[in-house]
């Protein structure tokens, strides 16, 4: 399994921070900053390689709202897919740096580096780049809604990656009971990092689109508004304070709310997955 490059990580959150300062601020679904989002990662992904489609949500988003960015890696098995989202908007009080930048700078330089590695692929891998998240997880929900349902049941799992660098951070995994949650579980157990089931997001992120149509889903999340316990404090460090002081605030911006410990161990913990589940010997046909 290759490491994510926390430089790289890094380097693509200041871009978004830099999209957000020449766009009035902001990355919310509906402006400018939303669609110079949509096109870095959308120019990125086809000079790697990738089959990349924007998905207009012509029902259930906001109007004015922009496209989802789709990105399918060619090859694996069909009829095997493994998925892993980020939402690409962020709300209108500022860059949404930790919300969600992070997940989505994340999840294009694992794609990226999919692409440079070029591993041989048991599973079909896809990347979603959601919209509208904020106004009540609107990209994601139409997507899984307009999936038919010969390709809902091709996917094995989903994961979700909303808020993974907050500055006094947790390790918290959706599901962590499911086969899904047990693989990226596996990644922090090796590095000794405690996790816990992510309670303060169930339901709050893209991966309950996939929930509701019956997808197998993960994810992995550093925490929110929630004050973080002496417990918590005493196994992962940080302060008795919110998990992220700048939630859908001005000050979620780069470099001050991101942590790049949080960062580092997110994205090396997504890539244990991808690289665990899809790559490598052919995937059992389903
Ligand atoms: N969906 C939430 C948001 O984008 C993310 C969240 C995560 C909220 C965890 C609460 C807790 O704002
Ligand atoms: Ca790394
Ligand atoms: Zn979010
Ligand atoms: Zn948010
Ligand atoms: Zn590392």
């Amino acid at each position: 399994v290759p490491d994510i490059s926390l430089t790289n990580q890094r380097a693509h959150l200041q871009q978004f921070q830099n999209i957000a300062s020449a766009n009035g601020g902001n990355r919310r679904s509906t402006s400018a900053g939303y669609t110079a989002s949509v096109n870095y990662v959308y120019d990125r992904l086809v000079a790697a390689g990738y089959t990349v489609a924007r998905q207009n949500c012509t029902s259930g988003c906001t109007s004015g709202a922009g496209p989802n960015v789709i990105a399918d890696w060619p090859g694996g098995d069909p009829n095997s897919v493994y998925m892993f989202g980020a939402h690409l908007d962020g709300v209108s009080a500022g860059p949404g740096i930790n919300d969600n930048a992070s997940g989505s700078a994340t999840l294009l330089e694992i794609a990226l580096t999919l692409a440079a590695s070029n591993p041989t692929m048991g599973s079909h891998v896809r990347f979603a780049f959601w919209t509208d998240e904020e106004q009540g997880l609107n990209g994601s929900e139409f997507y899984a809604n307009t999936l038919p349902s010969a390709e809902r049941a091709k996917i094995r799992a989903y994961f979700n990656f909303d808020m993974i660098a907050s500055t006094n951070g947790g390790y918290f995994i959706n599901r962590i009971s499911s086969a899904a949650g047990q693989t990226l579980k596996a990644y922090y157990d090796g590095i000794g990092v405690p996790t816990e089931e992510n309670t303060e997001g169930a339901g709050r992120s893209d991966d309950a689109s996939f929930n509701t149509i019956g997808v197998q889903t993960s994810g992995v999340a550093a925490g929110a508004s929630r004050v973080k316990t002496a417990a918590q404090v005493t196994k992962w460090g940080g302060t008795q304070t919110g998990f992220d002081p700048c939630y859908h605030r001005a000050c979620d911006t780069y470099p001050s709310n991101i942590s790049s410990t949080v960062l580092d161990r997110a994205g090396d913990a997504a890539a244990y997955a991808l690289w665990t589940l899809a790559t490598g010997t052919p995937a059992t046909a389903v």
